[in-house]
């Protein structure tokens, strides 16, 4: 049997806190699914970065790359330089390790989580492919004369057709295996792509990208919608959506807004994907320094992100029985809300939700 090797990064605030529940979480479901692995732990952070004047090491990169998979809490420290952190651990893995897909599940579990008027759990189901390596990201620019009355600062947003083609592919087979797992009669699958190319005219090779992966997916529905409109269709006609693939920039944007309308940040998790390789997977909330050390925050998201890196590992059962126990548990309302209002402290819910899968707390 292989024995998976994972990375921790628990980083800073309370990225620890939540990390401890999602690794309780792990250990509880590999003794009931029967599966092995080992941990690494690292201590990269805002707060070993004050300590130690430390960020990742290139051999570090290079050791991750040996690595199945990287689970991080989250990075940011209010005394240390805002990004500096943040753009060697989070950016570190996900350009050095080339994790091109950004994959956010976009998921209302009950009803009662969701500020949107009317709208259900089957309102609220769809994922977005954000790309993950490339366009405003990528560090290409600087500044000129810098502080003074005349400076200039430039950033160039990258596009390569590999980067827009592998970004559309993942999104329609994402399509096809959503529709696979669907019940008969359910709704067809169905590509949005989200860019700004009316403005912003470099962005048509998206679109030629995508027209041409789509001719590999003909029972595939696609369509297209500009940022903007976007952001008021996820309000206004959320249901519409199955899968939406986008930039980089965009895509952090719309997956907070995305964030919101599945119940909040406390329960968003994503995986940083180069499928067949090391993949990183994180609660998309940041370091959170105000809730930082109170055991108030909400593991939810670090749950789920480590459901989604058993999902990728191929151990999709262990993921389902994880995901099903947050969903019920969010359902019947045993845990009311998915942030620090809930009432519950962050690891009583993460004996909540051991509970939930079966394992003995
Ligand atoms: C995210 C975060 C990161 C991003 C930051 C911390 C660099 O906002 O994962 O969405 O912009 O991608
Ligand atoms: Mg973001």
């Amino acid at each position: 049997m292989k024995t998976y090797l994972i990375g921790s990064i628990p980083g800073d605030g309370i990225g620890p806190e939540v990390g401890r529940e999602g690794l309780k979480i792990l250990s509880a479901v590999a003794e009931l699914e029967g599966f092995e692995y080992e941990l690494v732990e690292y201590p990269y952070s805002g707060e070993y970065y004050l300590q130690t004047k430390e960020l990742v090491p290139d051999s570090v990169i290079d050791e991750w790359r040996t690595l199945d998979a990287v689970l991080l809490g989250a990075i940011g420290h209010p005394d240390v330089e805002p990004g500096l952190v943040e753009r060697s651990v989070i950016l570190g893995l996900r350009f050095g390790l080339d994790m091109y897909i950004n994959l956010r599940p976009i998921k209302l579990y009950s009803e009662h989580l969701c500020p949107l008027k009317d709208k259900r759990p089957e309102d609220v189901d769809f994922v977005v492919v954000r790309e993950n390596t490339e366009g405003l990201y990528c560090q290409i620019g600087g500044h000129l004369k810098k502080g003074t009355p005349d400076e200039v600062a430039l950033i160039n947003g990258v596009y390569t057709w590999k980067g827009c083609e592998r970004a559309a592919r993942y999104a329609f087979e994402q399509a096809r295996k959503r529709a696979a797992a669907r019940d008969e009669g359910g709704r067809a699958p169905q590509v949005t792509l989200v860019d700004k190319d009316n403005a912003i005219r470099p962005h048509d090779i998206w679109d030629r990208a995508f027209a041409q992966v789509a001719v590999d997916f003909p029972e595939v529905q696609t369509d297209h919608a500009y940022v903007d409109a976007c952001c008021m269709w996820m309000v206004k006609n959320p249901e519409w959506f199955d899968v939406i693939v986008t930039t980089n920039m965009f895509g952090d944007i719309i997956t907070d807004l995305g964030a919101m309308i599945q119940g909040g940040m406390g329960i968003a998790a994503s995986g940083n994907i180069h499928p067949g390789k090391t993949s990183m997977f994180e609660p998309i909330h940041g370091s959170a320094p105000k809730h930082a050390g109170k055991n108030v925050a909400c593991p939810l998201g670090m749950i789920s992100a480590v459901a989604m890196m058993l999902d990728f590992l191929g151990e999709g059962k262990a993921a389902a029985r994880i995901e099903g126990a947050v969903a019920d548990l969010l359902t019947t309302r045993a845990i009311p809300s998915a942030d620090t209002r809930s009432g519950i402290s962050t690891s009583d819910m993460g004996d909540m939700v051991l509970r939930q899968i079966g394992a003995q707390g």
